[in-house]
């Protein structure tokens, strides 16, 4: 049996950072509901799994985890499956899971204390309708924020990438109200955020009556206490001049940009239903980096779409290091259920698949460790987020975005001037640069 009223919860995230927001937000309910998260180590009454449908591996992990939650004794906590699996099993996921007590979908989880009561009664409750009135308004006010902090500020996708389930798992494309973000990120401030990373499966896609989100980033920098504003995920689509422009004149929006292109051949692209070619990707780079010359550069890739050749590989490969990205994401493709992908001819074999992302994240890492070696020198400035493994040292973030491990008495929070040292091939060494040469 379940425990009847828990009192103690854990939540695991296991998708991408609008999933892990939606994890802060679900803990902050929980805590105004009057449970307490349980210490580590412990056992929860409730765990909420917050699940990734976005590949097969990912919402895979949900169902493993799901079976290790019986305890020795036999018994198991009550169980919420949430996130984007939950989104796209619904009640598919109570039969194929006795273990589970309740689904909840990203745009249902404000009501996880009601169905916490029904499922206490017995029910086995699932919601997961995306209603039209926003979930954001039903939940508590922001009362914890870590250094940097995320801030969903759109929601959903109407983009439909052929390989994609994120406009099925979490609808259409919705902006919140430009007073409700504003709002949210003075309480993140007030609760010690000194960064700010806004967020949406397509952020640059934010609008309201007209504005866009450079307007919201320009207005965000006038926050008093806030230093540090980034944005991600953005479509090539939506970056507009405006956007671009931004990154230019507004001195708190960090010098990085995180823009998707998935491969470097046009015909792979257009199979992908991507609006740009790898020209115009390019040519938003360009524009990007003429605004911000020291602009850190990131994308995200997937090998092996169906019907990608040698000769569409080897485009991918010439684009990374045209780009000379500082950092990159890649994936093998992974088919999923309901896309139109997943039914085309030509799936390729996944050996194929493997032997490319492991040429592909060479490549990466290369043009990676070498914008690390290229920032040796830089005097910058660190914002400290977590200690070290020694003692005395500490890690924060560069404008780069690279972690910096820094030996300081500063503390999280804390924005240091630090002379980047040396580079190592995911971080950097940082020295603090005290008594400057009077
Ligand atoms: N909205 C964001 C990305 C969301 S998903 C964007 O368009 O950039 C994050 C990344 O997962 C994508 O950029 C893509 O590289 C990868 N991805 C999405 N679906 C995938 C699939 N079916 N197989 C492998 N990788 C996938
Ligand atoms: Fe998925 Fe494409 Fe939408 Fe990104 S833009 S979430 S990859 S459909
Ligand atoms: Fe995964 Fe859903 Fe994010 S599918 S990547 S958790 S939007």
């Amino acid at each position: 049996m379940t425990t009847a009223s828990p009192k103690t919860f854990r939540i695991k995230s296991f998708g991408c950072q609008m999933n892990v927001y939606d994890g802060e937000r679900m803990a902050e309910l929980l805590d105004a509901s009057g449970m307490t998260s349980a210490p580590d180590g412990e056992d929860a009454d409730l765990v909420v799994l917050n699940t990734c449908h976005i590949r097969e591996k990912a919402a895979e992990k949900a169902y493993s985890e799901v079976g290790r939650l019986r305890r020795e004794d036999g018994s198991k906590p009550l169980v919420a499956l949430a996130g984007c699996v939950a989104q796209a099993e619904g009640a598919e996921a109570k039969r194929r899971s006795p273990m589970i007590d309740m689904v909840v979908g990203p745009q249902a989880y404000h009501r996880l204390a009601e169905m916490l009561a029904e499922a206490a009664r017995g029910a086995r409750p699932v919601d997961t309708d995306m209603p039209a009135i926003s979930k954001f308004d039903a939940l508590p006010p922001r009362r914890r924020a870590s250094p940097s902090s995320f801030l969903s500020v759109q929601e959903g996708c109407d983009k439909f990438c052929t390989y994609c389930v994120v406009p099925y798992t979490r609808g259409a494309e919705i902006s919140r109200p430009w007073k409700d973000i504003v709002a949210e990120a003075r309480a993140l401030v007030d609760c010690g955020a000194r960064e700010i990373v806004l967020l949406g499966q397509n952020v640059n896609a934010w609008s309201e009556g007209g504005r866009g989100l450079s307007d919201l980033i320009r207005a965000l920098a006038n926050t008093d206490g806030l230093e540090r504003i980034r944005y991600t995920t953005s479509h090539p689509a939506d970056m507009t001049d405006e956007l671009i422009a931004a990154h230019g004149e507004v001195g708190k929006l960090m010098p990085y940009l995180h823009l998707p292109v998935q491969s470097g051949s046009n015909r792979i692209l257009k199979a992908m239903n991507r609006s740009h070619t790898a020209e115009t990707y390019l040519a938003i780079l360009e524009k990007v980096r003429a605004a911000r010359p020291d602009v850190a550069l990131s994308g995200d890739f997937i090998v092996g779409f169906p019907g990608e050749t040698e000769e569409d590989f080897t485009a991918t490969l010439n684009l990374v290091d045209e780009v000379r990205y500082a950092s990159a994401y890649s994936f093998k493709y992974s088919a999923r259920p309901g896309t139109p992908a997943a039914t085309m001819e030509e799936q390729i074999a996944s050996e194929i698949m493997d032997d490319r992302l492991q040429r592909l994240q060479a490549r990466i890492n290369a043009h990676q460790a070498a914008f690390n070696r290229a920032s040796v020198g830089q005097e910058t400035e660190v914002l400290i987020e977590r200690k070290g493994k020694y003692r005395g040292q500490m890690i924060g973030r560069s404008p780069w975005l690279q972690s910096v491990h820094v030996e300081t008495e500063a503390a999280p929070g804390d924005i240091v001037p630090v002379t980047l040292t040396a580079a190592g091939p995911n971080s950097m060494t940082g020295a603090l640069r005290t008594a400057e040469a009077a």
